[in-house]
């Protein structure tokens, strides 16, 4: 019959989750189908110095779970505690006679109590009382000692489990770790390469495009003499001279470009108000844009002022359309919002940004074109990069005005998808007199 019972017990106790499900099961248990009177199960703290009441069943606690102030014992300390500290089970016939007996509300006259012990270590203790002495023989204490083996044996096991999903959650999280760290390291050295070479790109450039301007000055300024030796004019001549300054105008166009992108160009630094450059760039380039693109404006009031190069932002802003209305040749809608931002440490220190930490406008342009393939995301600053036809692009929009915002002290970032549109932002220092 007991052993029945006990053999139940394991089966149940097998599928039981966790160590506060199990205590209470085996304290019902013990009182339900082992038939004693009351039972109250003690766990240990890891330096095995205190026991704490975690489950009761039984007369003083008909209700089971709810122990609102769980009963702490040190080693030692009462029946439960010495059980604890001798790991050797005891029967008190009578408690009116035992001197470590500590009796509370309902004093009882019998208890049995045996250490649950897994390895070398005292898990806690099972105490049963009863009201009348001499209650428990060898029979119970045989009962208890089994049922406490297997209860320990569970906790152990629940322990361990808990400690293996701990590991594995550990283990998930520095793998994730490594492999954010690894992704990181990987964009800020393609970051970096991408820096160095706009930046060796620059100054090879910027030194022969200086060269080339003064080459240019001469031809242009021989030019105009010519213009002037030659009249009474003869046709074929002024057509001759018309080819060439116009070749030179786009020489020195070109150079220009070169200049900004080598970040050399002279710029003159005014207060600017970028929601009033917006809407006169818009203004006045309202004639490139098709009536199937709709122009959407977020221009926030508090706009703070900046101070750059007026012609240099809108050079840059128009730049930005242009290539949205390109992205766009089906139409679609062009986004211009403002935005101010305060670059933290930490964004600087993410690489996220390559800005000085401070306050910035945020001048961004949206557009729901074609978007970027991300193996083109940085390619697109480089100079003479262009996915046009020779007719339609030079390559130089974007490199232009990334030198541009770069030598204002600002930067140009981009968000794109391939099919999903594009976002170019640009972070202009804001100007804020303490
Ligand atoms: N808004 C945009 N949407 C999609 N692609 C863009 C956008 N802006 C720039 N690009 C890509 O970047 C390239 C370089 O742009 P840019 O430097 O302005 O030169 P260009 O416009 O002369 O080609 C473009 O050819 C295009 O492939
Ligand atoms: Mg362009």
């Amino acid at each position: 019959m007991i052993l029945r019972i006990l053999n139940e017990f394991a089966i149940d106790v097998m599928s039981i989750p966790n160590v506060n499900d199990l205590l209470w099961y085996v304290a019902q248990k013990v009182v339900g189908k082992l038939e004693f009177v009351d039972c109250v199960i003690y766990t240990s703290n890891l330096e095995e110095t205190v026991l704490t009441q975690a489950a009761a069943m039984g007369e003083k606690n008909p209700f089971g779970r709810n122990i609102i102030n769980p009963l702490k014992i040190p080693f030692g300390q009462g029946i439960t505690g010495r059980v604890a500290q001798t790991r050797e089970a005891v029967i008190v016939n009578d408690l009116l006679d035992d001197k470590d007996y500590i009796s509370d509300a309902q004093p009882a006259r019998s208890e049995l109590c045996v250490p649950m012990i897994f390895g070398n270590r005292v898990v806690g203790v099972i105490d049963s009382e009863h009201p009348e002495p001499g209650a428990y023989g060898k029979a119970e204490l045989e009962i208890l000692t089994t049922v406490a083996a297997m209860t320990s044996a569970k906790m152990e096991l629940l322990e361990e489990t808990e400690r293996s999903v701990r590991r594995y959650h550990n283990l998930v999280d520095s793998h994730l770790q490594i492999t954010k760290e690894i992704n990181s390291r990987k964009a800020l050295e393609a970051q970096l390469f991408e820096a160095r070479k706009l930046e060796a790109i620059g100054r090879l450039s910027g030194g022969f495009a200086h060269d080339f301007n003064n080459i240019l000055t001469v031809i242009s300024g021989n030019l105009e003499l010519l213009d002037e030796v030659f009249s009474p004019r003869d046709a074929e001549v002024v057509d001759c001279l018309n080819a060439a300054r116009t070749a030179s105008e786009k020489g020195a166009s070109l150079v220009r470009s070169m200049l900004a992108f080598s970040q050399r160009a002279h710029l003159d630094a005014e207060i600017v108000d970028l929601r009033e450059l917006v809407e006169s760039t818009l203004l006045w380039s309202k004639r490139i844009l098709p009536e199937v693109i709709s122009v959407q404006l977020n221009l926030s009031e508090a706009t703070w002022p900046t101070k750059v190069d007026r012609s240099g932002a809108e050079n840059a802003v128009l730049n930005l359309i242009v290539n949205a209305r390109d992205a766009m040749p089906e139409g679609g809608r062009l986004d211009i919002r403002t935005r101010n931002v305060s670059v933290a440490v930490s964004d600087v220190a993410d690489r996220r940004l390559t800005l000085e930490p401070g306050r910035y406008v945020r001048l961004s342009v949206s557009d729901t074109g074609t978007g970027i393939p991300e193996n083109q995301l940085q390619q697109v600053f480089d100079p003479f990069f262009t996915t046009k036809s020779a007719s339609e692009g030079t390559g130089l929009g974007l490199s232009t005005v990334f030198g541009y915002m770069q030598q204002s002290r600002g930067t140009v970032t981009v968000e794109s998808k391939s099919g999903e549109g594009s976002t170019f932002h640009l972070y202009f220092p804001a100007f804020l007199p303490e």
